[in-house]
């Protein structure tokens, strides 16, 4: 029986997540304020261009479900609160592309399980770095208690609205995204990690 959407995009980008969350390093006990700080402002520069870039693939009739996710605002509410200055946006033009609602998805479920993470990231920078509740680290707190049931409302939203067709170009594009992400968050360690080591199974 072939696999359901969400168990593809599980298995299919776990190496790419793992690569990620080591490149990252925000769960490191020596974390420092400026470098959590440069680390937000490129997660602005990301997030803030695909939120709009992928509002616009997604049907008038999920443009709701849509708007209740954006988090580019939480970022810069996060740098306003860090450096005391409006954040200005240095956008990444090397977005993944989305051709259909597929895409659209699977780009999605790189962001939206961003936030199953930030409940282990969020408290963790906010002891490390000091920082008072529910400020400087809203972006990662995310949805808060209502994690769990976002990310099944957002589970069972894709399931329903990607046809099977389209399971292919979700996974690439999930991939995509994890990529470009990478590669415009920790760019010294995009292009060496992204390819296989010489000789690994391919
Ligand atoms: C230090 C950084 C990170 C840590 C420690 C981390 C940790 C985790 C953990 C523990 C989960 C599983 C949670 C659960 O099943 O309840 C998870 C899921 C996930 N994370 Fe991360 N994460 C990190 C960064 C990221 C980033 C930057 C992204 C993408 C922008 C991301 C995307 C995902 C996705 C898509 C899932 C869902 C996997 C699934 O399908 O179940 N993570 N992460």
């Amino acid at each position: 029986m072939p696999l359901d959407l969400l168990s593809r995009l599980k298995h299919e980008t776990a190496a790419c997540h793992v690569r990620l969350e080591n490149a990252l390093g925000l769960m490191r006990d020596d974390l420092q304020r400026d470098q959590y700080i440069a680390l937000l402002e490129r997660f602005y520069g990301y997030v803030a261009p695909w939120e709009d870039a992928a509002a616009a693939c997604m049907p008038a009739a999920l443009a709701e479900f849509f708007d209740a996710r954006r988090k580019a605002p939480l970022l810069a509410a996060d740098l306003a609160a860090l450096t005391g200055e409006r954040p200005q946006v240095d956008p990444c033009h090397d977005l993944p592309r989305m051709h259909n609602i597929g895409g659209a998805f699977g780009s999605m479920y790189v962001m939206e399980g961003s936030t199953l993470g930030g409940r282990f990231i969020a408290p963790h920078v906010a002891e490390r770095l000091d920082l008072e509740p529910g400020f400087g680290n809203t972006y990662f707190h995310g949805y808060g208690p209502r994690t769990g049931s976002m990310w099944n409302v957002f589970r069972a939203t894709a399931e329903s609205s990607v046809p099977e067709l389209q399971f292919d170009d979700a996974v690439k594009t999930a991939i995509a995204t994890f990529e470009s992400l990478h590669a415009w968050l920790c760019p010294e360690t995009a292009d060496a990690e992204a390819s296989p080591a010489p000789g690994a199974a391919s």
